[in-house]
């Protein structure tokens, strides 16, 4: 598995230093709300359980899997709920959990329909961003890391379902998927 990465783009220690960063900022600014935070599956699964740890504010959670890109590296720009929430988001702070924003397209949709059925708010939080990418306007409202237009893998990010338990975040040789 280790031999199908190209390079460490940020380590299980870089990692841990930012995401308790941000569960700080988030627990500063949602003070005194109880947020309802939102896992993006599947690729948010361990940001999410990272950061809910070091966030210290009352808060509820619930999941969402969304698909937009099958087993390719690139979006197809469609859009589909695979699962929807178990609970109303109606009046809620919602918190949207997600690993990467890449076309932005998953998002500015999700928040779409989030927004739709009548939440309070709808904040944004991404570990990665990949800006250059961005087809539609979306700014998350929290990031941790900025990364290069490369395909990358780890922390719960998958090629074809493989490397989601990397510790660390990499960037896969590209041989692996031209195969
Ligand atoms: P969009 O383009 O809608 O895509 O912003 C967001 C979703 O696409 C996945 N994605 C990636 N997954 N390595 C991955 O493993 C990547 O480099 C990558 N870029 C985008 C991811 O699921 C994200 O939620
Ligand atoms: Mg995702």
């Amino acid at each position: 598995m280790q031999n199908d990465i190209k390079e460490v783009l940020y380590s299980e220690e870089q990692i841990g230093v930012k995401v308790r960063e941000l569960g700080a900022k988030l627990s500063a600014d949602y003070e005194g709300r109880n947020p309802l935070v939102i896992c993006v599956l599947k690729g948010a699964f361990i940001f999410m359980s990272d950061l809910v740890k070091t966030i210290t504010v009352p808060l509820e959670i619930d999941f969402m899997a969304v698909s937009s890109y099958g087993a390719s590296t690139k979006s197809s720009g469609v859009v589909k709920i695979i699962k929807d929430l178990d609970v109303s988001v109606e009046g809620r702070d919602v918190l949207i959990v997600e690993d990467i924003i890449d076309s932005g397209l998953t998002l500015s949709y999700l928040i779409d329909v989030l927004e739709h059925r009548g939440t309070k708010s709808v904040t944004v939080v991404t570990l990665f961003d990949k800006p250059a990418r961005r087809t539609v306007s979306l700014e998350p409202n929290y990031k941790g890391f900025t990364l290069p237009d490369e395909f990358v893998v780890g922390y719960g990010l998958d090629y074809a379902e493989k490397y989601r338990n990397l510790p660390y975040i990499g960037i896969l040789k590209p041989q692996v998927y031209e195969k």
